[in-house]
């Protein structure tokens, strides 16, 4: 079923994100069309969903797979009155939420993997990607785009993802509504989002406890330099402590990870 604003704001229950929902049959990338939502004016929380993207992109600059109608994808305009030190919790509630969503739809337990992958059974399942506009040098404007992987199997998956991607179908073993996926995602960001300007312990701790990575050999890759460590701490502003097997510890923050993938703890 197609996803339209009515059945998603049926029994939805949220108090900013999704104060207005578009959705599109299809667009290059619902991020675009949130910003010019934005540029125009729309308000904090306006949501928009597309059953398809002919350009969609993740993180540096990656294409983000999402067969027609297999996916919940969208974009969220948010207008926080943030310090630019907790710009970081953006994607962070954004990653809870699409955890909580996740769990909540397939009862399976979802993980993040830093900065901002969402994992069920090592497998990512949903992807964030955050873009930002600042105004003399303070955060203004957020668009916050999540795509949730919903209704494909794992033969509709090309093979140099069937490894490395599931969805929820996949994991539940049954159809998945998309429209429960949807409300459930922007329930969960609803709430998260309103944590950000005083919630900074309850963010931080969630954020922590759902980490895939704490204590984990892990190759990462930012800034052109790869690295491998085992995980000593993480958390959502101040990135994440390696230690490394001279002995030495490196703090790498979220923003300049291009890759992290977990090995082999020895
Ligand atoms: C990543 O894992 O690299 C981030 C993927 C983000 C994909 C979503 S789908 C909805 C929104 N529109 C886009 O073009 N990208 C995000």
């Amino acid at each position: 079923m197609r996803l339209t604003a009515d059945s998603i704001r049926a029994r939805l229950h949220t108090r900013i994100v999704g104060r207005k929902i578009v959705c599109l049959e299809v667009c290059e990338s619902t991020n675009d069309r949130a910003w010019q939502e934005a540029l125009a004016g729309a308000p904090d929380g306006t949501t928009v969903f597309a059953e398809e993207q002919t350009k969609g992109r993740g993180r540096f600059g990656r294409t983000w797979f999402a067969p027609r109608g297999t996916a919940v994808l969208c974009s969220v305009v948010l207008r926080p009155q943030i310090q630019v030190e907790r710009v970081p919790l953006i994607t962070a509630s954004a990653a809870l939420a699409a955890a909580e969503a996740v769990e909540d739809i397939a009862g399976v337990e979802a993980r993040i993997r830093f900065p901002n992958d969402v994992l069920v059974g090592g497998r990512k399942i949903a992807g964030i990607l955050v873009e930002s506009r600042f105004i003399s040098s303070q955060p203004d404007l957020f668009i916050v785009g999540i795509g949730v992987n919903v209704a494909f199997g794992r033969a509709d998956l090309p093979e140099d993802l069937r490894e490395a991607a599931t969805s929820l179908a996949i994991e539940r073993g049954a159809e998945v509504s998309r429209v429960r996926v949807a409300r459930a995602l922007l329930e969960a960001l609803d709430r998260w989002y309103r944590e950000i300007d005083g919630g900074l312990r309850a963010i931080r701790k969630a954020w922590r406890e759902r980490s895939a990575i704490l204590g984990r050999k892990v190759r990462v890759r930012e800034s052109g330099r790869t690295t491998v460590g085992v995980v000593d701490e993480v958390d959502p502003i101040e990135g994440l402590v390696l230690r490394l097997e001279s002995g030495h510890v490196r703090a790498v923050r979220g923003e300049h990870v291009e890759r992290l993938e977990m090995l082999e703890n020895e």
